[in-house]
């Protein structure tokens, strides 16, 4: 068995029989390809590395095909390979690609086996996604942002690079995966605009301390990521989280449930509004400082807050409103779960206990009017699950 065999599905198997072109052109990223076609091949796809010579100088073909176990394909040949190759991929990923073939392909130049890739894999339909990797005074040269809003306009996919100094940096693998798998599999949500809200809010109790709860913020990431890869225009609003919000994910930050009520007016704006939010049921009257430390007792009075979820109902009377119901154990949970749904009319309960608060795991329970599913697994794929379910509201 192939290396590259050993490790294929090892992450997912959400790029399972996709055949991947991965264009390797020569800016000192390339050294990077070796881990972005390992991680591909992780999550289930056939990869076959396409090199441009001054990339082959930078990076070995052998290292590529280690990782990939399929030889690159280097220079144009009797074999047309790169007509036979890339009319039958299912998508042409350029990673990195370089100032020199970024102005080439945006004029249908075709002098290697890469651009001649690429020119056959756009006449045939075949999606093309463009990761750029340069010093940033080549990406902000005029002629470059041109051809980049010219390949955007004839539909290419340009993957952003990350402005870090003096550098547009090649995108990081994670997001370059969920690019390539929202465009071959973003068609569960595509034009779906979803907004997720999850994380812990904090209600200050004085000016420094506050009360919050223990929730991380997994599931709200696993959620928001899963509708981006799944094709749908997400925006994530969050309190606080304890795992890192993928930078391709637009995300608002709230603190408050108050906060949360401030800019609620904006949730008319989608199609799908999931709330696995830990919010507040209660929160205390502020006090403006810092409360005595050197009190033998101190009594806060809580008050019951807002529902926000009774909002978004009255805001979106077409929207579906999907909210998660945290209870202490199984025991009557479904139940609670419908009771949950009717009391605020909402299109779908997601149920689950204490457990899944900070775990990488969960149990849930998907309750609406007709039925009840129950799963268990890991969050990422609980939140494809419960995103799919969506489709039948
Ligand atoms: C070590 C090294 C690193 C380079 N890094 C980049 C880069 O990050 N981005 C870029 O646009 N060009 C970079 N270049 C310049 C390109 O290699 C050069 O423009 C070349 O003509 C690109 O050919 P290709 O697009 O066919 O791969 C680099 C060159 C060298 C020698």
């Amino acid at each position: 068995m192939h290396p590259a065999d050993e490790i294929r599905g090892e992450k997912s198997w959400d790029l399972k029989d996709k055949k991947i072109a991965l264009c390797i052109t020569g800016s000192i990223a390339a050294i990077e390809s070796f881990h972005l076609c390992r991680e591909l091949i992780r999550h289930g796809a056939d990869v076959i590395p396409v090199m441009s010579e001054t990339s082959t100088k930078i990076l070995h073909p052998n290292t590529m095909e280690f990782a990939s176990g399929r030889k690159p394909v280097l220079e144009l040949g009797g074999q047309v390979e790169h007509v036979k190759i890339c009319r039958n991929v299912d998508l042409i990923l350029i990673a990195p690609c370089t100032a020199n073939t970024i102005s080439k392909i945006a004029t249908g130049v075709a002098d290697n086996a890469l651009t001649s890739c690429v020119l056959v894999a756009e006449g045939s339909g075949v999606p093309i996604l463009i990761a750029p990797a340069m010093h940033l005074s080549m990406y902000e040269s005029p002629i470059i942002r041109e051809h980049v809003d010219n390949l955007r306009k004839r539909g290419f996919t340009i993957i952003d690079p990350e402005i870090k100094g003096e550098s547009a940096r090649l995108a990081g693998k994670e997001k370059i995966i969920a690019y390539v798998k929202r465009t071959l599999n973003g068609k569960h949500l595509k034009g779906k605009r979803v907004l997720v809200i999850g994380g812990a809010s904090m209600e200050y109790i004085d000016d420094i301390r506050f009360i919050s709860n223990r929730s991380s913020g997994k599931m709200a990431i696993s959620l928001a990521t899963k509708a981006f890869e799944m094709g749908a225009d997400v925006e994530l609003w969050h309190g606080m989280v304890t795992e890192r919000i993928p930078d391709y994910i637009p995300s608002r930050k709230f603190e408050s449930v108050k906060d949360v009520f401030r800019i609620i007016e904006r949730s008319k704006n989608f199609d799908f509004i999931i709330v696995c939010a830990a919010l507040a049921n209660y929160v205390p009257d502020k006090f403006d400082g810092k409360l005595p430390s050197d009190k033998d007792s101190l009594t806060l009075k809580l008050r019951k807050s807002p529902y926000v979820i009774e909002e978004l109902r009255k805001l979106n009377p077409n929207g579906k409103v999907i909210a998660f119901k945290a209870e202490k154990e199984r025991k009557d949970i479904e139940k609670k779960a419908l009771d949950f749904l009717n009391k605020f009319n909402l299109d779908l309960v997601v149920a689950n206990t204490l457990q899944a608060f900070g775990s990488e795991k969960s149990e849930i329970w998907i309750v609406s009017r007709r039925e009840t599913f129950y799963l268990k697994g890991n969050k990422k794929t609980l939140a494809e699950k419960i995103l799919l379910k969506l489709r039948e509201l």
